[in-house]
C-alpha cells in the first residue's frame, strides 16, 4: 500500500512540518482519514475552509469550471465581475484587484503604495510595518513580516521599510515622517499570536496619517470576511483604511486574493502597472462570490459573534480551573488564542489522540480558527475533549 507521509517527503521540498494523518474527505467541521476516523477541525486549513467542508463551494466550483477554467485577464468573466461587484457594493471599496495568495495581495498593495508616493516626492517611499507581524513569504511579505526568525536568512530583502512595536504609540510616531507612504498593519496579529490592536493606536495611526498624508492598508488575510464576526476586523474601531488585502477564506478554498482600495487611489495603477496570470480566475471567484455572499447576506456575522462569546465564556472557566495550564485568553469572534505556555505543544499531541485538530502559533498559544457555521453541539464538543485533554496532562 502506498505510504503517502513518506511519498510526500520523497518528492516534494521539505518546507512544511507535515501532520501524519492521511485525510480522505471533508465534510462540515470535520475531516475523516483513510479509516474512516472522524476529526473535529477547529482550525478550518489556517481560516480558509470558513464555511467548512462544503459541498455547495464544490458545486459552484464544478458549474464554472463545466463553462470554462480560465480565459487569461485579456477576457472579462462573469463570476469574478460578481464577486468584485459584491466586495465594492457591500464594503469601503470602490475597486478591487485580485490575486492568487495573500503575500501576493501584499505585493500588489507595496507597489501601489510607492506608486502613490512616488506621485507626491521622490522621497516619499518609506513603509512601516509591525514588529511580530506576519504579512507572507514573497520578498515583500517578508520584508513587511517584522520578525527575525524569518527574514535572517533571506537578507538584503526590500530597502525602504522599517518598523515600530505593535500597540505602541510612542514607536509608530518616532517612525512617521513625511517620506511615509504607508502603515500596514494586522488588527488582530495571527501568526503572532492573537494579539488585537487598540482603539488609541488606531486613532492615533488615523490622525498620523492625516498629517503627514500615507496610506493605511489593513491586512485582513486571516481576520477577513467574517472571522471576527464583522465582515472586516477593523470595522469595530470607527475608521476607514485606504487598502484592505484579503486572500484565505475569500476562495473558500481555491487560491484567490485581493487588494481592495479606496475611491482616491482608483487612478494609482494604470494598464501595464501590475498584473497576473491567474488573478481573478473565474473558478476561485465564483467559489469567492458564494463565500461573501454567505457572510455578507446571511446573518452568519453575528453567529459568530454569538459562538465566540460562547466559546470564550466556556474556555474562562476551564481557565480558572486550570490556571497554570492557561495563562491567558485573546480575541474574538471565533479566532481566539489560548497562551498555554510549555503545554501547547503536548496539548495539540494530545488532542490529535483524541480526534481534534488544533493548530499552535509562536509554539505557545492554540489558535482556535474554527469554521464560521460550526454548530453549538460541535463546540460543546471541542470544550468537553479540551478539558479532557487538560485533566490528563
Ligand atoms: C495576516 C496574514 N497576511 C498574509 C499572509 C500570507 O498569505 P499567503 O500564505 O496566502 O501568501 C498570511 C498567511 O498566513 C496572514 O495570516
Amino acid at each position: 500500500m502506498r505510504n503517502l507521509y513518506l511519498e510526500d517527503k520523497k518528492y516534494i521540498l521539505n518546507t512544511y512540518n507535515r501532520l501524519d494523518l492521511i485525510i480522505e474527505r471533508g465534510e462540515g467541521s470535520y475531516l475523516y482519514d483513510s479509516n474512516g476516523e472522524k476529526y473535529l477541525d477547529m482550525y478550518s486549513g489556517i481560516s480558509v475552509n470558513n464555511l467548512g467542508h462544503d459541498k455547495e463551494i464544490a458545486s459552484r466550483i464544478a458549474m464554472q469550471a463545466s463553462k470554462y477554467i480560465h480565459l487569461s485577464n485579456y477576457f472579462v468573466s462573469e463570476s469574478t465581475i460578481n464577486l468584485a461587484k459584491l466586495l465594492v457594493e457591500n464594503t469601503f471599496a470602490s475597486k478591487v484587484f485580485f490575486t492568487n495568495s495573500g503575500a501576493e495581495a501584499n505585493e500588489a498593495a507595496i507597489k501601489l503604495c510607492r506608486k502613490y508616493g512616488k506621485k507626491l516626492s521622490e522621497e516619499k517611499y518609506q513603509i512601516l510595518s509591525a514588529y511580530n507581524s506576519f504579512h507572507g513569504r514573497t520578498c515583500g511579505g517578508l520584508t513587511l513580516t517584522g520578525q527575525d526568525k524569518y527574514q535572517n536568512d533571506f537578507k538584503p530583502l526590500i530597502s525602504g521599510v522599517d518598523y515600530f512595536r505593535y500597540n505602541d504609540i510612542e514607536s509608530l510616531n518616532e517612525k512617521v515622517s513625511d517620506n511615509t507612504c504607508a502603515v500596514f498593519l494586522e488588527i488582530i496579529q495571527g501568526e503572532g499570536g492573537i494579539v488585537e490592536i487598540s482603539q488609541e493606536f488606531i486613532d492615533n495611526l488615523n490622525e498620523l496619517s492625516k498629517r503627514h498624508n500615507f496610506l493605511i492598508v489593513i491586512d485582513e488575510i486571516q481576520t477577513g470576511i467574517g472571522r471576527t464576526g464583522d465582515v472586516f476586523a477593523y470595522e469595530k474601531y470607527g475608521f476607514t483604511p485606504h487598502v484592505v488585502t484579503l486572500a484565505k477564506s475569500l476562495g473558500g478554498g481555491i487560491p484567490l486574493g485581493a487588494m481592495l482600495v479606496c475611491k482616491d487611489l482608483e487612478g494609482i495603477f494604470e494598464p501595464g502597472d501590475h498584473g497576473t496570470t491567474f488573478g481573478g480566475n473565474p473558478v476561485a471567484c465564483a467559489a469567492g462570490e458564494y463565500v461573501v455572499n454567505e457572510v455578507i447576506n446571511t446573518n452568519l456575522c453575528n453567529d459568530v459573534k454569538e459562538k465566540g462569546n460562547y466559546l470564550l465564556s466556556k474556555l474562562q472557566k476551564i481557565k480558572e480551573k486550570y490556571p497554570n495550564i492557561i495563562r491567558e485568553l485573546r480575541g474574538r469572534g471565533l479566532m481566539i488564542g489560548i497562551e498555554a505556555g510549555e503545554y501547547a505543544g503536548i496539548i495539540k499531541e494530545t488532542a490529535l489522540n483524541k480526534k481534534l485538530l488544533l493548530n499552535v502559533t509562536n509554539k505557545t498559544i492554540i489558535r482556535l480558527l474554527p469554521p464560521l457555521n460550526i454548530k453549538m453541539h460541535e463546540l460543546d464538543e471541542f470544550i468537553r475533549l479540551f478539558e479532557e485533554i487538560l485533566a490528563e496532562i
